[in-house]
Protein backbone atom coordinates (compact mmCIF):
# COMPACT_ATOMS: atom_id res chain seq x y z
CA UNK A 1 0.00 0.00 0.00
CA UNK A 2 0.86 3.68 -0.53
CA UNK A 3 2.65 4.61 2.31
CA UNK A 4 0.81 7.85 2.24
CA UNK A 5 -2.28 6.34 2.32
CA UNK A 6 -1.51 4.00 4.74
CA UNK A 7 -0.69 6.75 7.05
CA UNK A 8 -4.39 8.73 6.20
CA UNK A 9 -5.91 5.29 7.66
CA UNK A 10 -3.68 4.71 10.34
CA UNK A 11 -4.62 8.27 11.56
CA UNK A 12 -8.12 7.45 11.36
CA UNK A 13 -8.21 4.32 12.73
CA UNK A 14 -6.79 5.24 15.68
CA UNK A 15 -8.04 9.07 16.01
CA UNK A 16 -9.79 7.90 19.49
CA UNK A 17 -7.05 6.08 20.76
CA UNK A 18 -5.59 6.62 23.92
CA UNK A 19 -1.46 7.71 23.83
CA UNK A 20 -0.96 4.07 25.23
CA UNK A 21 -2.69 2.09 22.71
CA UNK A 22 -1.00 4.52 20.17
CA UNK A 23 2.67 3.33 21.40
CA UNK A 24 1.86 -0.24 21.94
CA UNK A 25 0.12 -0.13 18.16
CA UNK A 26 3.13 0.73 16.52
CA UNK A 27 6.21 -0.61 18.83
CA UNK A 28 4.53 -4.25 17.92
CA UNK A 29 4.07 -3.13 14.27
CA UNK A 30 7.62 -1.35 13.87
CA UNK A 31 9.25 -3.96 16.61
CA UNK A 32 13.05 -2.47 17.19
CA UNK A 33 12.46 0.05 13.75
CA UNK A 34 11.13 2.63 16.26
CA UNK A 35 12.33 4.98 18.82
CA UNK A 36 11.66 7.78 21.07
CA UNK A 37 13.14 10.93 20.44
CA UNK A 38 13.58 12.68 23.82
CA UNK A 39 14.15 16.30 24.59
CA UNK A 40 13.33 15.46 28.49
CA UNK A 41 10.56 18.01 28.13
CA UNK A 42 7.81 17.03 29.87
CA UNK A 43 5.75 15.33 27.58
CA UNK A 44 8.81 13.36 26.80
CA UNK A 45 8.53 12.08 30.50
CA UNK A 46 5.55 11.22 29.96
CA UNK A 47 6.19 9.60 27.02
CA UNK A 48 9.31 7.65 28.58
CA UNK A 49 7.01 6.02 31.48
CA UNK A 50 4.70 5.21 29.11
CA UNK A 51 7.23 3.32 26.54
CA UNK A 52 9.33 1.59 29.14
CA UNK A 53 6.49 0.05 30.81
CA UNK A 54 4.67 -0.64 27.24
CA UNK A 55 7.56 -1.94 25.40
CA UNK A 56 11.02 -1.54 27.63
CA UNK A 57 13.26 -2.65 24.67
CA UNK A 58 12.43 0.11 22.36
CA UNK A 59 15.16 2.45 22.06
CA UNK A 60 14.81 5.76 23.45
CA UNK A 61 17.48 8.41 22.48
CA UNK A 62 18.45 12.23 23.25
CA UNK A 63 20.16 14.66 20.94
CA UNK A 64 22.85 16.56 22.95
CA UNK A 65 23.77 19.60 21.59
CA UNK A 66 26.76 20.38 23.60
CA UNK A 67 24.57 23.54 24.76
CA UNK A 68 21.77 22.31 26.95
CA UNK A 69 20.89 23.19 30.77
CA UNK A 70 22.90 21.42 33.58
CA UNK A 71 19.62 20.33 34.57
CA UNK A 72 19.16 18.62 31.50
CA UNK A 73 21.56 17.09 31.72
CA UNK A 74 21.43 15.65 35.42
CA UNK A 75 18.18 14.85 34.41
CA UNK A 76 18.77 12.01 31.56
CA UNK A 77 20.44 10.10 34.19
CA UNK A 78 17.64 10.55 36.93
CA UNK A 79 15.41 8.89 33.76
CA UNK A 80 17.44 6.52 33.26
CA UNK A 81 17.97 5.20 36.12
CA UNK A 82 13.97 5.89 37.68
CA UNK A 83 12.80 3.56 34.67
CA UNK A 84 16.27 1.52 34.43
CA UNK A 85 16.26 2.32 30.94
CA UNK A 86 19.34 3.46 28.72
CA UNK A 87 19.16 6.59 27.22
CA UNK A 88 21.10 6.95 24.00
CA UNK A 89 23.13 10.11 23.87
CA UNK A 90 24.20 11.59 20.24
CA UNK A 91 26.92 14.53 19.91
CA UNK A 92 27.58 16.81 17.22
CA UNK A 93 30.50 16.16 14.78
CA UNK A 94 33.23 17.66 16.76
CA UNK A 95 34.72 19.43 13.08
CA UNK A 96 31.30 21.13 12.14
CA UNK A 97 31.45 22.65 15.72
CA UNK A 98 35.01 23.46 15.66
CA UNK A 99 34.59 25.32 12.25
CA UNK A 100 31.26 26.87 12.90
CA UNK A 101 32.29 28.47 15.76
CA UNK A 102 36.01 29.45 14.10
CA UNK A 103 33.63 31.07 11.47
CA UNK A 104 30.70 32.56 13.10
CA UNK A 105 31.90 32.66 16.83
CA UNK A 106 30.68 30.64 19.98
CA UNK A 107 26.98 32.33 20.15
CA UNK A 108 26.65 33.34 16.48
CA UNK A 109 22.87 32.69 16.90
CA UNK A 110 21.87 35.61 18.09
CA UNK A 111 23.25 37.17 14.89
CA UNK A 112 20.80 36.09 12.17
CA UNK A 113 17.83 33.49 11.65
CA UNK A 114 20.25 32.13 9.24
CA UNK A 115 23.09 31.28 11.56
CA UNK A 116 20.49 29.86 14.14
CA UNK A 117 19.39 27.90 11.29
CA UNK A 118 23.22 26.74 10.54
CA UNK A 119 23.87 25.98 14.29
CA UNK A 120 20.71 23.76 14.97
CA UNK A 121 21.51 22.15 11.92
CA UNK A 122 25.18 21.21 12.82
CA UNK A 123 24.19 20.40 16.93
CA UNK A 124 20.49 19.15 16.38
CA UNK A 125 19.12 17.74 12.63
CA UNK A 126 22.86 16.08 11.86
CA UNK A 127 23.07 13.86 14.59
CA UNK A 128 19.06 13.67 14.76
CA UNK A 129 19.50 12.07 10.86
CA UNK A 130 22.64 9.56 12.49
CA UNK A 131 20.25 8.57 14.95
CA UNK A 132 17.26 7.65 12.76
CA UNK A 133 19.25 6.08 10.19
CA UNK A 134 17.93 2.20 9.95
CA UNK A 135 14.59 2.95 11.78
CA UNK A 136 11.19 3.24 9.81
CA UNK A 137 9.21 5.40 12.30
CA UNK A 138 10.37 7.69 15.20
CA UNK A 139 8.08 8.93 18.29
CA UNK A 140 7.87 12.37 19.72
CA UNK A 141 6.16 14.50 21.87
CA UNK A 142 4.62 16.85 19.45
CA UNK A 143 1.15 18.48 20.90
CA UNK A 144 -0.98 20.54 18.94
CA UNK A 145 -1.57 23.46 21.11
CA UNK A 146 2.12 23.77 21.55
CA UNK A 147 2.77 26.66 18.78
CA UNK A 148 0.95 27.82 15.58
CA UNK A 149 3.65 25.93 13.44
CA UNK A 150 2.30 22.96 15.05
CA UNK A 151 -2.04 23.23 15.00
CA UNK A 152 -2.00 20.89 11.79
CA UNK A 153 -0.62 18.20 12.41
CA UNK A 154 -1.78 14.40 13.25
CA UNK A 155 -1.03 11.57 15.22
CA UNK A 156 1.01 9.80 12.38
CA UNK A 157 3.02 12.02 9.82
CA UNK A 158 5.49 11.20 7.14
CA UNK A 159 8.52 13.09 7.79
CA UNK A 160 9.74 14.12 4.02
CA UNK A 161 13.30 15.38 5.61
CA UNK A 162 14.05 11.93 6.66
CA UNK A 163 12.20 9.78 5.31
CA UNK A 164 10.15 7.79 7.79
CA UNK A 165 7.19 8.02 9.76
CA UNK A 166 6.60 10.07 12.56
CA UNK A 167 4.43 9.26 15.68
CA UNK A 168 3.15 11.88 17.90
CA UNK A 169 0.70 9.91 20.67
CA UNK A 170 -0.07 13.16 22.84
CA UNK A 171 -1.00 15.27 19.68
CA UNK A 172 -4.32 16.33 21.35
CA UNK A 173 -3.17 16.55 24.61
CA UNK A 174 -3.31 19.72 26.56
CA UNK A 175 -0.82 20.95 28.58
CA UNK A 176 -2.50 20.84 31.35
CA UNK A 177 -3.05 16.89 30.86
CA UNK A 178 1.03 16.27 30.60
CA UNK A 179 0.64 18.04 33.79
CA UNK A 180 -1.82 15.39 35.60
CA UNK A 181 0.14 12.85 34.15
CA UNK A 182 3.72 14.06 35.15
CA UNK A 183 2.40 14.54 38.82
CA UNK A 184 -0.44 11.81 38.88
CA UNK A 185 2.53 9.49 38.04
CA UNK A 186 5.26 10.70 40.17
CA UNK A 187 7.00 11.34 36.99
CA UNK A 188 10.82 13.50 36.82
CA UNK A 189 10.49 16.87 35.36
CA UNK A 190 13.31 19.53 34.68
CA UNK A 191 12.91 21.87 37.98
CA UNK A 192 13.53 24.81 35.48
CA UNK A 193 9.33 24.24 34.64
CA UNK A 194 8.98 25.53 38.01
CA UNK A 195 11.18 28.25 37.44
CA UNK A 196 8.78 30.34 34.60
CA UNK A 197 10.35 27.77 31.60
CA UNK A 198 7.63 26.17 29.92
CA UNK A 199 9.35 24.51 26.90
CA UNK A 200 13.23 23.95 27.48
CA UNK A 201 15.72 23.34 24.37
CA UNK A 202 19.53 24.93 24.50
CA UNK A 203 20.77 27.04 27.37
CA UNK A 204 21.37 30.57 25.17
CA UNK A 205 18.60 29.75 23.56
CA UNK A 206 15.57 29.31 25.82
CA UNK A 207 14.78 32.00 28.52
CA UNK A 208 11.65 32.15 31.41
CA UNK A 209 8.24 32.90 30.33
CA UNK A 210 6.06 35.81 31.84
CA UNK A 211 2.56 34.87 33.35
CA UNK A 212 0.34 34.62 30.49
CA UNK A 213 2.92 34.41 27.58
CA UNK A 214 3.14 31.73 24.84
CA UNK A 215 4.52 28.22 26.18
CA UNK A 216 7.05 28.49 23.12
CA UNK A 217 7.83 32.23 23.58
CA UNK A 218 11.12 31.71 25.96
CA UNK A 219 12.32 29.36 22.83
CA UNK A 220 14.11 31.72 20.39
CA UNK A 221 12.58 34.50 21.84
CA UNK A 222 14.06 37.22 19.55
CA UNK A 223 12.89 35.46 16.34
CA UNK A 224 8.91 35.76 14.92
CA UNK A 225 6.40 33.14 16.35
CA UNK A 226 6.65 31.86 12.75
CA UNK A 227 10.03 31.00 12.10
CA UNK A 228 10.36 29.08 15.65
CA UNK A 229 11.17 25.81 14.62
CA UNK A 230 15.07 24.50 14.50
CA UNK A 231 14.05 22.39 12.08
CA UNK A 232 13.28 18.71 13.66
CA UNK A 233 10.06 19.04 12.84
CA UNK A 234 9.41 21.88 9.52
CA UNK A 235 7.45 20.37 7.04
S1 LIG B 1 12.06 21.94 19.06
O1 LIG B 1 12.05 21.53 17.63
O2 LIG B 1 11.40 23.22 19.31
O3 LIG B 1 13.37 21.83 19.68
P1 LIG B 1 10.48 20.82 21.14
O4 LIG B 1 11.44 21.22 22.19
O5 LIG B 1 9.15 21.50 21.11
O6 LIG B 1 11.15 20.85 19.69
O7 LIG B 1 10.27 19.26 21.21
C1 LIG B 1 9.36 18.59 20.38
C2 LIG B 1 9.79 17.15 20.25
O8 LIG B 1 10.99 17.08 19.47
C3 LIG B 1 10.16 16.50 21.57
O9 LIG B 1 9.02 15.98 22.20
C4 LIG B 1 11.13 15.42 21.13
O10 LIG B 1 10.43 14.31 20.63
C5 LIG B 1 11.85 16.09 19.97
N1 LIG B 1 13.09 16.77 20.43
C6 LIG B 1 13.30 18.09 20.61
N2 LIG B 1 14.55 18.34 21.04
C7 LIG B 1 15.16 17.13 21.14
C8 LIG B 1 16.45 16.69 21.56
N3 LIG B 1 17.40 17.55 21.96
N4 LIG B 1 16.71 15.36 21.54
C9 LIG B 1 15.78 14.47 21.12
N5 LIG B 1 14.55 14.83 20.74
C10 LIG B 1 14.23 16.12 20.75
FE1 LIG C 1 22.33 26.25 18.45
FE2 LIG C 1 20.45 27.58 19.82
FE3 LIG C 1 19.79 25.80 17.90
FE4 LIG C 1 20.81 25.01 20.25
S1 LIG C 1 18.81 26.03 19.89
S2 LIG C 1 21.36 24.23 18.27
S3 LIG C 1 22.33 26.64 20.64
S4 LIG C 1 20.85 27.77 17.65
Amino acid sequence: MDIKIQIEDWNKELENSSAEEIISFFTSHFNEKIALSSSLGLEDQVLTKMLTSLSPKTEIFTLDTARLFPETYDLIDLTARKYKTKIKVYFPNSKDIENMVAEKGMNLFFDSIENRKLCCRLRKLKPLAKALSGLDAWITGLRRDQAVTRTDLNIVEWDENNGLIKINPLINWSEQDVWDYINKHNIPFNPLHKKGFASIGCQPCTRAIEEGEDIRAGRWWWENPDTKECGLHQK
